[in-house]
């Protein structure tokens, strides 16, 4: 299947070419430009002649610098180099890290409402993805008891999103080590996407798996990237860090794919990961989200007072809840953003791309004056669909 979140951004460029007002809220990506001194980077590493093949698991200087910023946002916690390997995005690591561990007969949990490219990650290892629901209660996110009540012979593997995308929710250093210690005690491997771990919005970068001891890791895969912090998703540069024997099977299933990583930009993500400098890129561009962030919580909460939403803590996503607003009213996500799209040209996406379509995924990482905007319509919508209240 097709990704939905695609095909919106799709729609909506098709609409915006064809010279139609839309605004276009539905993208997974920064809105700034790749910070300008990673760029010279790449630059500079074409003309520099390194445009032949990769060492298959990356560069080693950009493996250091890559477990560097990891291990700086995890108060300097010791870290391997050796025990990380770039790919082409942390899609390609999160792909490598289940077909290297998963397999028929697995189960694989994914608390939900989850990123749509993880059941479809684990459908392609012929595995089970298990969708275990959220807790509205609790910024949807799961808790341990919750995993224990889906947990059986079969579950292999639990895949963990903080901060989440599409909910905005993050899982607490408390959270993160319960759900670690269940894992472990049940001999289940825990893959940890933290591709959103920079941009959060309490003091510091997301709680993680690496704040906790080295038995933690045995038998976890932390997932990192370029694309998000750093507003690189076209480098197309990745990373997962775990133990040497799961690393060497992904080199192996690399080897025979993609060979590795995007040579050149691999020098590009080297000096984002390693440079003091393109880190104040980062924190400009996490301000510009918090603030946008903030804005967005203030108009909800003024003028959209019955629309609950879970509050957002991290990534650039806010996650908000349109069914059971009367049967005039969109029934779900899927109808709410289809005539949102029409009326207001506003491209959002259904909550059911994420499993769950009573909700509706608003990505904020849109310039302030077309945040103002969308959210202008927005408001109008649910005064004209009823329920804003
Ligand atoms: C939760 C999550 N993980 C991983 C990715 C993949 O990112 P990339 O392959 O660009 O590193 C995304 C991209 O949207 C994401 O939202």
């Amino acid at each position: 299947m097709a990704s939905e979140t695609v095909a919106i951004s799709n729609e909506a460029k098709r609409r915006q070419a064809a010279g139609e007002d839309v605004l276009d809220l539905g993208v997974g990506e920064p809105d700034f430009d790749t910070p300008s001194l990673v760029a010279e980077a790449g630059i500079a590493a074409i003309r520099a002649g390194k445009t032949r093949y990769p060492p298959n698991v990356g560069t080693e200087s950009l493996r250091t610098a890559i477990a560097g910023a990891m291990s700086r946002m995890s108060q300097d916690r010791d870290m391997d180099p050796s025990r990380l390997i770039v790919s082409s995005g942390s899609k390609q690591a999160l792909f490598n890290a289940c077909f290297s561990l998963f397999g028929p007969g697995d189960k694989v949990l994914i608390p939900s409402p989850a990123w749509v490219s993880y059941p479809q990650i684990v459908h392609l290892c012929r595995a089970e993805p298990v969708m275990v629901p959220g807790d509205a209660e609790w910024g949807l996110k799961v808790s341990v008891e919750s995993l224990e009540r889906h947990r059986d012979d079969k579950v292999k593997g639990l895949i963990l999103c903080s901060p989440c995308n599409p909910t905005g929710a993050v899982y607490t250093a408390t959270e993160v080590k319960a759900i670690s210690d269940w894992a472990r005690e049940h001999g289940i491997w825990l893959i940890s996407d933290e591709i959103y771990r920079r941009i959060h919005y309490g003091p510091g970068p997301a709680p993680s798996l690496l704040d906790l001891d080295d038995a933690a890791l045995e038998r976890s895969v932390v997932i990192y990237g370029a694309s998000k912090a750093y507003a690189m998703t076209g480098w197309r540069i990745g990373a997962a860090y775990g133990p040497p024997e799961l690393v060497r099977a992904m080199a192996a299933l690399q080897s025979h794919t993609t060979t590795g990583a995007n040579h050149p930009a691999m020098y590009a993500a080297e000096k984002a990961f390693g440079d003091p400098v393109v880190d104040q890129d980062v924190d400009r561009m996490v301000a510009a989200f918090r603030r946008r962030r903030d804005y967005l919580v203030a108009r909800f909460g003024d003028q959209l007072p019955g629309v609950e939403f879970v509050e957002p803590h991290g990534a650039f996503y806010l996650f908000f809840r349109v069914d059971g607003r009367g049967s005039s009213a969109p029934q779900g996500g899927m109808e709410f953003c289809q005539k949102l799209m029409s009326s207001e040209g506003v491209a959002l996406v259904p909550g059911g791309a994420f499993g769950d379509d009573r909700w509706v995924r608003l990505s904020y990482s849109v310039s302030d004056t077309e945040l103002e905007a969308a959210t202008d319509r927005l408001v109008r919508f649910f005064s004209t669909v009823g329920g804003a209240g």
